[in-house]
């Protein structure tokens, strides 16, 4: 139910136009004052009239009814009460029929979406630097798909370019195949890290590892099987941050997928009389449009990150038919996608409007921004698990007898990283700190489930709520309806801003009026009808947060 439309359609006054009513009516900051006002100061230029007669007059001609039980004016403000009992009652019928499809919908059915994210480069660490692309994209994945959208989930892998030639030059002189299946990453990570050192001192070795890419490239079996390799050992550790995470996957075809795919594309470039000779590149000029140039292919006419880029939206376009495509990728390659996304509406795609960068901050470490060649970076992996060890220590603290320790800290500490990175709005810088991420107080996702375990032990003590006849709601009861009533509009917004972090929030307001709701209202010794409207809001509450967690990938637990 929409109040601030149905009291303007009520209104109806003339002169200004339903919206822009509907638009003034506020939620008054305490609930002494009603649920909604509408401040007439707003109407008093184009009413001609002093704000306190407009609020009478419209006050007398209001006719209340089963939605809206009281208006009033007071000193220009018109203040509203809607029909609690009403409305309660509708809402926590409608939570706890539909369950887990409260917030629901069918807004996307019949549209895809491709969403690009997480996108990790082979051979490459998984650190902090990539925690928000990959829990950011995996959330709205899950957002989109409640609305009813069918969304194709792409990891775009970084599995091209010379720097695979780098990793074998490097693996052949100072590595082994003993070594890198047994340390895995960290060995392919050192031995990278040694090749930039050495390649300082010794620059013949970047023409080495430029020949030994295009071996890759040309199909050489041994290049390739070593690129194979490192491929896989790449994979096997992200899989298993992926899998800690909650994020999956439709499709992972990454750069390299796209080899075969850019020459169509350089072709059509070429008809389309787009291409221009510079220096012996093959560039696109966006003057006009006041960028730099797109490079499309060097001056030896290898291709680039912009010629993959191109290919795979036009592959996906192909192959998916999507409404949107979204690049979930950090606001430094702004450039990179505008200048794209130019290119494709130059070549008369239609559908280049339906391209979104959904840019976000960097992540930088108290002693200064992350690089990987220097080796200074934080590990995702070590993060989560000291989230994961913290979350078992305050379990062993607090709560010893607990049964499933293990899987409890896990569902945690995972969730205080996801719920971490995806709490504040998405463009703000973050500078990485383990106190922040380590800590279980205020506004965390650990008091989030443990608001959910609280619900839930609640429920298993009370039972289930019967029937109930509706009761005279007191302020903090009412406030926590009025939460749950907005869960449907946050999940709609937080799609249509791709910004996961509302529904984050949303989380925290909701817990914060519950555990109000809690210590002002008594449950089990209330009378029987009041008792079972409480465990009614109870449940409800348990579903929503529920709910919530799960479009952000986040475990509940039953107890904590
Ligand atoms: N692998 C790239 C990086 O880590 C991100 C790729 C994003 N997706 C894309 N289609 N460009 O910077």
């Amino acid at each position: 139910m929409d109040y601030k439309s149905y009291i303007a359609t009520k209104l109806n006054i003339n002169g200004v136009s339903q919206e822009e009513i509907a638009s003034f009516i506020e939620v008054p900051p305490t609930a002494d004052m009603g649920d909604y006002a509408l401040p007439c100061f707003k109407l008093a230029k184009i009413m001609r009239m002093p704000p306190v007669k407009i609020a009478q007059d419209l006050a007398t001609a209001f006719s209340c009814d089963e939605y809206i039980s009281e208006c009033q004016a007071v000193n220009g403000y018109l203040n509203f009460k809607v029909n609690r009992t009403g409305f309660a009652d509708a809402l926590l019928n409608k939570i706890l029929t539909e369950g887990d499809r409260f917030g629901a919908d069918t807004i996307g059915n019949g549209k895809t979406i491709c969403i690009d994210y997480s996108s990790v480069n082979i051979a490459k660490q998984f650190h902090i630097g990539h925690l928000s692309t990959t829990v950011i994209g995996s959330a709205l994945c899950k957002i989109f798909r409640f609305l009813g959208y069918k969304v194709v989930g792409i990891n775009h892998l970084g599995d091209y370019g010379t720097q695979f030639g780098k990793l074998i030059v490097a693996f052949k002189k100072w590595s082994s195949l003993e070594e890198v299946k047994e340390k895995g990453l960290k060995e392919l990570s050192r031995i990278y890290v040694k090749f930039h050192d050495e390649a300082e001192k010794n620059p013949a070795l970047d023409d080495e590892a430029r020949a030994y890419f295009k071996k890759i490239e040309d199909g050489d079996k041994e290049s390739n099987e070593l690129f194979e390799l490192f491929k896989a050992i790449t994979m096997k550790e992200v899989e298993k941050i992926y899998k800690l995470l909650n994020v999956t996957f439709d499709s992972y075809a990454g750069e390299s997928f796209y080899n075969d795919k850019m020459q169509p594309i350089v072709d059509e470039l070429n008809e389309k009389n787009l291409i221009k000779l510079s220096d012996g590149a093959s560039i696109v000029d966006l003057e006009e449009y006041n960028m730099p140039p797109c490079l499309i292919l060097k001056s030896d006419g290898s291709t680039l990150y912009a010629t993959r880029d191109i290919a795979a939206a036009v592959y996906r376009k192909n192959t998916y038919d999507f409404d949107k495509c979204l690049y979930v990728v950090a606001y430094q390659q702004n450039l990179h996608f505008k200048q794209f996304f130019k290119v494709l509406e130059l070549m008369g795609k239609p559908w280049a409007k339906d391209m979104v960068h959904v840019a976000y901050g960097m992540v930088s470490l108290e002693s200064g921004s992350m690089s990987t060649r220097k080796g200074q970076v934080v590990l995702l992996e070590d993060v989560i698990d000291k989230t994961i060890e913290k979350a078992y220590k305050v379990i062993e603290e607090k709560n010893p007898a607990l049964p499933d320790k293990e899987n409890i800290a896990r569902a945690v500490g995972t969730g205080a990283v996801i719920f971490g990175a995806l709490c504040n709005n998405k463009i703000k810088d973050i500078v990485f700190s383990y106190d922040r991420v380590l800590s279980f107080e205020g506004e965390t996702c650990p008091y989030v489930q443990y608001t959910v375990a609280r619900c839930n032990s609640i429920l298993s003590k009370l039972g289930n709520p019967s029937s109930y006849s509706s009761v005279q709601m007191c302020d903090s009861e009412y406030a926590v309806i009025s939460e749950l009533g907005k869960f449907p509009e946050i999940v709609k917004s937080a799609a249509e801003k791709y910004e996961p972090s509302f529904v984050t929030r949303y989380a925290i307001d909701l817990a914060t009026a519950f555990n109000k709701f809690y210590i002002d209202c008594k449950i089990a010794s209330a009378s029987e009808d009041a008792k079972n409207f409480r465990l009614a809001i109870t449940k409800a509450v348990k579903t929503t947060l529920t709910n919530a967690l799960t479009l952000l990938g986040i475990e509940t637990v039953e107890q904590m």
